[in-house]
């Protein structure tokens, strides 16, 4: 059973499990925040992107990027590129180093990637985005996926064609981010558009765009027929979701947020986690978002992200999060 496989056959107490996915995400998916997405229920837990290029030079962000957490057994490395060969050689260099799922970015709509000719630019280049994905298709034994978006341009809606040139070619599985190049993350994530590539194609199809809460998981689900959820900013500082979402796709009670004290042992024991994984100059810096994010919507969270920027090391800022939270009216 490979992969891909795997993750569709996973069941629940009440039967059908429909896979929840946290979405690829650069600067955020790193090892310590997939251990913690996998935790609160996500089935499956992207990498960050990896750039072909740097992969098959070994540098050591590339090889970071690339290395699963010990409670990962379906580890999905993201890769990007826009070289066919180089393509096939990083996805051959992350199997050999233990993923288990290659997925292609066609999707990445930043200029430093798309000018290059990566990410979302493929979907502009049709028989390119084909020879890619044979080629790393041909490369490895492990299942490989496409994320895409839905075009380049609201001219140029094209991800019908690509997802079923992915699926022509090998590709195990589609992810559609419902929105075209242009789009960037303004507007409203097409779900119709989404609807219409799953019902074309014969391999799984997973619906990627403004699901936030429970609700409107199984809006997308509904309307869209998808196979299965992929979540990215709503994840930010509410890594439970995936809890929360798969409890109410199975009628169950949506279980409550965590409380202050719980929620202070996750964020310490994130925060711990980057500095063990990023060494602790580096690991200080990198936890100040996800800090910022954790702390939304508390008393005093403008004032404590402030310090917390500020902070001249991870003693301090350890000592800083363990002050805020006590100080909260609620804890
Ligand atoms: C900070 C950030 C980084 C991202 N990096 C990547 C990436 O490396 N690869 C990718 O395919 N998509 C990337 N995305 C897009 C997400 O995977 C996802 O498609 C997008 O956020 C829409 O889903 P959402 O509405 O659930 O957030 C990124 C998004 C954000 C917000």
């Amino acid at each position: 059973m490979d992969a891909i496989d795997e993750l569709f056959s996973k069941k629940t107490t009440t039967g059908r499990c429909v896979p929840l996915l946290l979405a690829p995400m650069a600067g955020v998916t790193d090892a310590p925040f997939r251990r913690i997405a996998l935790k609160f229920g996500a089935h499956l837990a992207f990498s960050e992107m990896v750039a072909s290029q740097a992969m098959v030079r070994n540098t050591p962000k590339s090889l970071k990027i690339a290395s699963p957490t010990d409670c990962e057994p379906l580890f999905a490395v993201q890769i990007a590129g826009s070289d066919p060969k180089v393509m096939a050689e990083a996805a051959r260099m992350n199997e050999g180093r233990g993923a288990r799922i290659i997925d292609i970015n066609m999707g990445c709509p930043v200029k430093k990637i798309t000018n290059n000719g990566a990410g979302a630019a493929l979907l502009k280049d049709e028989s390119l985005a084909a020879a890619i994905i044979h080629a790393v298709c041909q490369a490895v034994k492990v299942p490989v996926t496409v994320k895409i978006r839905l075009g380049w341009d609201q001219d140029h809606k094209n991800g019908l064609a690509i997802a079923r040139i992915a699926e022509r070619n090998g590709a195990r599985m589609v992810t559609v981010h419902g929105r075209t190049r242009q789009d960037m993350y303004r507007g409203k994530a097409d779900w119709a558009a989404i609807a219409a590539i799953k019902r074309e194609l014969a391999i799984p199809v997973i619906g990627n765009g403004d699901v936030v809460d429970p609700e409107s998981a199984l809006a997308m689900l509904t309307q869209t027929g998808v196979d299965g959820l992929m979540i990215g900013r709503a994840t930010l500082g509410r890594p439970w979701i995936f809890n929360q979402v798969a409890h109410y796709l199975a009628d169950a009670p949506i279980p409550p947020k965590p409380d202050l004290g719980s929620l202070l042992e996750l964020v310490l024991d994130h925060f711990h986690a980057m500095i063990h994984t990023m060494g602790p100059i580096l690991g200080n810096r990198a936890a100040r978002k996800h800090l910022a994010w954790y702390t939304r919507g508390l008393v005093d969270g403008a004032r404590f992200r402030d310090a917390v920027n500020r902070s001249p090391d991870h003693h301090t800022t350890a000592q800083m999060i363990q002050s805020f939270f006590h100080t909260q009216p609620e804890f």
